[in-house]
C-alpha cells in the first residue's frame, strides 16, 4: 500500500500529529495537508480482538526461597497442591482493513491459530508439570501473557499482535504488548 512520503518541499515532517503544539503556522498547515493527503491514500487501520478461554492449574513457589517467603508472597496460589483458574485470554492485532475482504485479518483464522498454538498447551494441564515452557518460570498470569505472545507473534498473517490480554480472574488481569 503506497504510502504519503513523510518529506515534503525538504521539510522533513513527523508522521503523527499534533503538530499544532510546536510548529509555526506555515509548517502546521502543510502538516494538516500532508495528513489529510496520508488518510486518502491509506486504507484505514483497526483492531481486531479475539477471545479464547481455557482451564489450568498452577503453583506458584519460588524454589530458591523459603517456605515462609512464598506463602508470604503467593498466599493462596502457593498452595502445595496447585489450584486452577478459569482464564480469560484477549488477543488484539492491528493492521490496516484489506480492501478486497474489509478484514485485518480474518478471526476464524486467529482463532484457529490461538487454539493450535496457545490453548491446546494450556488447557486442563498443569502449568507446572506439563508445559515445558514454565519449567524455570513461575506461571503467573505475567508469564502466561508472554508464553501466549511468543506462540502467536511470529504467526500472525495479517496484521501485527498488539496486546495480550490475560484474566486470571474477573477482577485480575495482565496486558503485555512485547515489550
Ligand atoms: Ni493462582
Amino acid at each position: 500500500m503506497a504510502r504519503a512520503p513523510n518529506i515534503l518541499f525538504g521539510l522533513q515532517l513527523p508522521s503523527r500529529p499534533p503538530f499544532d503544539t510546536w510548529a509555526p503556522t506555515s509548517v502546521s498547515r502543510v502538516g494538516a495537508f500532508v495528513l489529510s493527503f496520508r488518510r486518502k491514500l491509506c486504507m484505514p487501520r483497526c483492531v481486531v480482538a479475539r477471545r479464547l478461554h481455557f482451564n489450568a492449574a498452577h503453583r506458584l513457589h519460588n524454589p530458591a526461597r523459603s517456605d515462609q517467603w512464598n506463602q508470604e508472597t503467593f498466599g493462596p496460589c502457593n498452595n502445595p497442591n496447585y489450584h486452577g483458574h478459569n482464564y480469560e485470554l484477549d488477543i488484539l492485532v492491528e493492521g490496516e482493513i484489506d480492501p478486497e475482504t474489509g478484514y485485518v485479518v480474518d478471526v476464524a483464522i486467529l482463532k484457529r491459530l490461538a487454539e493450535s498454538t496457545i490453548v491446546a498447551h494450556l488447557d486442563h494441564k498443569n502449568l507446572n508439570l506439563d508445559v515445558p515452557w514454565f519449567k524455570d518460570r513461575l506461571p503467573s498470569a505475567e508469564n502466561i501473557a508472554v508464553f501466549c505472545w511468543e506462540q502467536l507473534a511470529p504467526r500472525i498473517p495479517h496484521g501485527r499482535l498488539t496486546r495480550i490480554r490475560l484474566w486470571e480472574t474477573p477482577r485480575n488481569y495482565v496486558d503485555y504488548e512485547g515489550r
